[in-house]
């Protein structure tokens, strides 16, 4: 859908002739730093060119009306903007009225009412953080309608707090950071316990990363994402009976070693064993990176997937299937699940003249054994969530 067609729908849909502004907010893929943001390690995150418009316009009442061009059947989603409260029958669209109810809450004044039109182009289930792309352009959206200057790390704080009060899932900081902060051609190093921040280039030199998309639908996922929370909650506890440290990110792998006797349960040990040496490879993968060394970035990614595979387990025969036969391929410099795990996608980087085997290979693998076909796209960066100049469109 282009532009001129957002705005044609836009006219249509809400029956007006106002010119509304237009926003955008990438999705993204986790190059290394899985499962670490809840627990106060690293995460290595860009942001990238799929992701979410919004089309929006100010209002002269009090009403606040969504529409996504991805949900066509569920048609207007019409609220009050004194009565935000999150309504099992709003559906998709109490990401955007949550956005609003806490950036209402945190003090700053939506004075009118506003329209909305979102359209999304993130592979739908993907894993690649459609919701925090919904929840980011909207506070873009609020922010600059009513000029608010919302300090962004505070806005993506709210996003977060919209994901686990409002919406009820307990993820961590790293979907709305990288979807706020992003930068094109950029990856992005934060820790994730003093949210300081650090921007990589990401010069893949003659290599491309490929994302592949299980097509799994991701059933059960928040249940078990809560559960591997509450195994590395108590594996915390445990250590801090003799440790005084605030998070698993805390550790060193050598103070793992030492002290994982503490933690009582043999399943809670391996998920913090993950936490920990997840965290250090992290860490590792910036210096590698920034020294052009793609093939041990590489090797790094492929120790993530495996201690994602055994120590955390959440990554299952679709993605191991896709992982492993990617590591099988020559021009394969690394490979690994990206996300919360259970489905979604993985992620590869494969050199520029061996895309078209590798996907073939890929799918023929897949298809034999899982039944059906995986997808793929090329990863482009991009930048944060922003307002979008439409010169020349109209
Ligand atoms: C999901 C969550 C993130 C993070 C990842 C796993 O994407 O939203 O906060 O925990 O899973 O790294």
């Amino acid at each position: 859908m282009n532009k001129l067609e957002l705005y044609q729908n836009y006219k249509t849909i809400f029956e007006t002739n106002d010119t509304p502004r237009m926003f955008f907010a990438p999705g993204r893929i986790n190059l290394i730093g899985e499962h670490t943001d809840y627990n106060g390690g690293h995460v290595f995150p860009a942001a990238i060119s799929f992701g979410t418009y919004a089309l929006a316009h100010k209002r002269t009442d009090r009403k606040v009306r969504f529409y996504s061009l991805n949900m066509e059947e569920s048609g207007i989603i019409e609220c009050e903007l004194d009565n935000l409260a999150y309504k099992e029958s709003d559906d998709w669209a109490n990401y955007p009225k949550g956005m609003m109810q806490y950036i209402a809450k945190a003090g700053y004044d939506i004075s009118t009412g506003v329209d909305i039109l979102f359209y999304g182009n993130i592979p739908n289930g993907a894993g690649l953080s459609s919701s925090a792309s919904i929840e980011m352009v909207t506070g873009v959206v609020i922010e600059q309608l009513f000029q608010l200057k919302i300090d962004r790390v505070h806005m993506i704080q709210l996003g977060q707090k919209v994901e686990n009060q409002y919406m009820g899932v307990n993820s961590g900081i790293m979907d709305q950071f990288a979807i706020g902060k992003g930068k094109k051609d950029h990856a992005l190093l934060l820790n994730c316990q003093t949210l300081n921040y650090h921007y990589a280039p990401l010069d893949l030199q003659n290599y491309k990363i490929m994302i592949i998309n299980t097509n799994k639908r991701r059933e059960l996922a928040s249940s078990k994402y809560n559960e591997r929370r509450e195994q590395c909650e108590r594996a915390l506890t445990d250590l801090q009976t003799s440790l005084s440290i605030s998070s698993l990110g805390d550790l060193s792998k050598q103070e793992f070693e030492a002290n994982k006797h503490l933690i009582t349960n043999d399943i809670d040990r391996k998920r913090a064993k993950h936490a920990v040496y997840e965290n250090d490879r992290t860490i590792q993968a910036l210096v590698y990176l920034q020294a052009g060394d793609l093939s041990n970035f590489g090797k790094l990614m492929n120790q993530s997937h495996l201690s994602l595979q055994h120590d955390y387990e959440v990554t299952g025969e679709e993605l191991d299937t896709i992982v492993e036969t990617a590591w099988q391929q020559e021009g394969v410099l690394g490979a690994r699940m990206t996300g919360a795990g259970f489905g979604g996608c993985a992620i590869a980087i494969v050199a520029d003249n061996g895309v078209d085997r590798f996907k073939q290979v890929v799918t023929t693998t897949y298809q034999e054994k899982i039944g059906y076909q995986p997808s793929f796209y090329l990863a482009t960066t991009d930048d944060g969530a922003k307002e979008i100049t439409t010169e020349g469109v109209l």
